[in-house]
């Protein structure tokens, strides 16, 4: 079997000019602007990429982006104060701090001083608990993303064996409370888990989330599978530099029913969710009705 590839790339188009759409109509009809405000503290060189991207895409929807970026040495009570500013702010629907902050910054302490209406990311412990108890949220954007090609590909999940490996915060935790809510039979494994291979091998959708290079082979995937790689790993091949997965693609699409490469899969989907959220955020906050089809 060749697996079909699914497209996160076209995927993140579509739901980009998706969200473009209903922030025109909000624009015409209500006269709003959703606004999302990006914190970065400091000059990683990746989180200083992913803003620039993150602002770009803002802009090209129509949305107003707010860019604050701080020194490495920013103190934790001027950081609480922007944060507290925003969460002030009407024009700003959407708040992200970049993550990883510096050391000296506590980062549970700053994501949970965003107001969890404006959480974007869905990090904040209100968020969390909202998920976990199959309430209205903030989601996070990477099993968002996940779960929308999911549903695409699939049309219901209900009943579908799902294992995700990896239990981080951001991702193997909310992917699982997300499959649970579209009734799936979730596993979650990880590094301590016995006899990943089977584990892995009983399941209709196979979610890698470890941030292992290529580390889930062919043989850990059932014929027929849908495999949804979270892995963005830089590593060196051959003298050169490149960009792969959890997920080792040339082995495991030769089993799969669908999966999803890299780069081009998951990752795209990611900024297109923060936007989608942010549309979200903005219709919630004016009480007006949820975008169809951009929300869990
Ligand atoms: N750093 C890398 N990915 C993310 C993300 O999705 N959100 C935030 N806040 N920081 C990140």
């Amino acid at each position: 079997m060749t697996a079909k590839v699914i497209d996160g790339k076209e995927f993140a188009a579509n739901v980009r000019a998706q969200v473009q759409v209903q922030v025109a109509k909000l624009r015409e009809e209500h006269g709003i602007k959703p606004g999302l405000a990006v914190v970065l503290v400091g000059e990683d060189p990746a989180s200083q990429v992913y803003v620039r991207n993150k602002h770009a895409s803002t802009v090209e929807v129509g949305m107003a982006s707010f860019e604050h970026r701080l020194p490495a040495d920013t103190g934790e009570a001027d950081l609480l104060a922007l944060v507290e500013s925003l969460n002030a702010d009407p024009k700003v629907h959407g708040i992200l701090v970049q993550l990883p902050l510096p050391a000296h910054l506590n980062s549970d302490l700053i994501i949970n001083t965003i107001d969890p209406a404006k959480d974007v990311d869905g990090f904040h412990i209100s968020n969390v608990g909202l998920l976990g108890t199959g309430q209205k949220s903030m989601v996070p954007c990477t099993p968002l993303g996940c779960l929308m090609m999911l549903r695409d590909h699939h049309g219901k999940l209900a009943g579908l064996n799902a294992v995700v490996v990896g239990r981080s915060n951001i991702v193997g935790k909310p992917m699982a409370q997300l499959l649970l809510g579209d009734s799936c039979t979730v596993t979650i494994a990880h590094s301590r888990t016995k006899d990943l291979q089977a584990v892995c091998r009983g399941a209709d959708i196979l979610v890698a989330a470890v941030g292992r290079p290529e580390m889930i082979t062919g043989d850990f995937v059932k014929p027929g599978a849908t495999v949804i790689d979270v892995g963005i790993n830089r590593i060196e091949r051959d003298g050169k530099a490149k960009l792969v997965g959890d997920v080792h693609y040339a082995s495991a699409a030769a089993v799969a029913g669908a999966i999803t490469p890299v780069p081009g899969g998951v990752g795209p989907m990611t900024i297109a969710c923060l936007l989608a959220n942010t549309l979200t955020a903005c219709c919630r906050a004016n009480g007006l009705p949820e975008p169809e089809g951009l929300t869990a």
